[in-house]
């Protein structure tokens, strides 16, 4: 087996097409990241075709227990974020072991999320949607991706600093959550840049603040921070990394981590990150180590966060 995998894996991938699943709908922001990645990291595999397959519902946990269950021959792979560590705290059975059952190939990136509302909500800026939301006390609808998704992780934080419970709607991705609150059936949604960048600049929905602890550079500039905005310490930014299944023969992973090293370097990929409001890793975090040690990290901080929420699925 030794000699089959040898041979197996010095001609990976053999011009055979690769799956990335990306574990929420399609037009979403971990589906954009997957595609711009994919182009970027195909031209280091001696351009293999790269198929985006989206496997959406249950917060990511669906198409990230796919992966988990799949061949380990670097044929199939994941595109995931934050929700890695937050979907062990929410479901209690949930298909796969987060730290066993993958192979670490290295994070990809980290993107802020922006708090958006409807175009039609009568509120100008974060100030007023303060109001307006205690104003709409117990009416208030909050689209998110599902439990495990990074506008359900984000959601649940602003909920519980603003202290109001809102009605959540979960998406199987904020894609088509986008399309519903573009349209005013839901209310709010707090959504990574790579999402909302083009929207808030299209005048398609209002934009009231950012996540992250400074303000962003570029065209978001003008929008606050929740934390300047009253909510101390507001800090939400979601990474993406790539896995592979347990088991991925080594030279494998080592080919995929050294393509993923140069695509993270790639001018178009960054770009195009850029334009979006994301920051591709540079640190040590795009090494399998560090990947793995930085979700373990993760899942240690939000736990927590997540048990004292009491939210949780079965
Ligand atoms: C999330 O909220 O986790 C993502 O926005 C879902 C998605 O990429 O559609």
């Amino acid at each position: 087996t030794l000699a089959v995998t040898g041979s197996f894996a010095q001609n990976y991938p053999d011009n055979k097409p690769i799956t990335i699943v990306v574990p929420f709908a399609a037009g979403g922001p971990t589906d954009k990241v997957a595609r711009d990645f994919a182009e970027a990291l195909r031209k280091q595999l001696g351009n293999t075709p790269i198929v985006i397959e989206n496997v959406g519902g249950a917060g990511g946990t669906l198409g990230a227990s796919k992966v988990a269950k799949a061949a380990p021959d670097g044929y199939t792979l994941l595109l995931h974020h934050i929700g890695m560590a937050t979907s062990p705290g929410l479901y209690r059975n949930l298909q796969y072991k987060t730290l066993d059952d993958f192979e670490y190939l290295g994070l990809i990136n980290e993107v802020p999320m922006t708090l958006i509302g409807k175009p039609s909500l009568a509120a100008g800026n974060y100030a007023d949607l303060v109001k307006w939301i205690s104003a709409n006390k117990g009416t208030v609808n909050l689209g998110n991706a599902g439990l495990g998704s990074a506008s359900h992780l984000c959601g649940l934080l602003y909920q519980s600093t603003l202290k109001v419970d809102m009605t959540t709607v979960p998406y199987k991705g904020t894609g088509p959550a986008m399309t519903d609150l573009i349209g005013g059936q839901i209310d709010i949604m707090c959504d990574q840049t790579t999402n909302t960048t083009g929207q808030i600049e299209g005048g398609k929905v209002k934009a009231y603040a950012v996540t992250t602890p400074k303000r962003l550079p570029g065209k978001l500039a003008q929008l606050p921070t929740l934390d300047e905005s009253g909510m101390k310490g507001f800090n939400v930014s979601i990474w993406h990394g790539l896995y592979a299944p347990k088991g991925t023969p080594k030279p494998v992973l080592d080919k995929l981590n050294a393509a993923l090293k140069v695509a993270l370097k790639d001018a178009d990929f960054d770009k195009r990150q850029e334009a979006l409001g994301a920051v591709v890793v540079t640190d040590a975090r795009v090494n399998p180590a560090e990947h793995k040690k930085w979700v373990e990290a993760e899942i240690g901080k939000w736990g927590p966060v997540i048990k004292a929420a009491g939210q949780y699925a079965d």
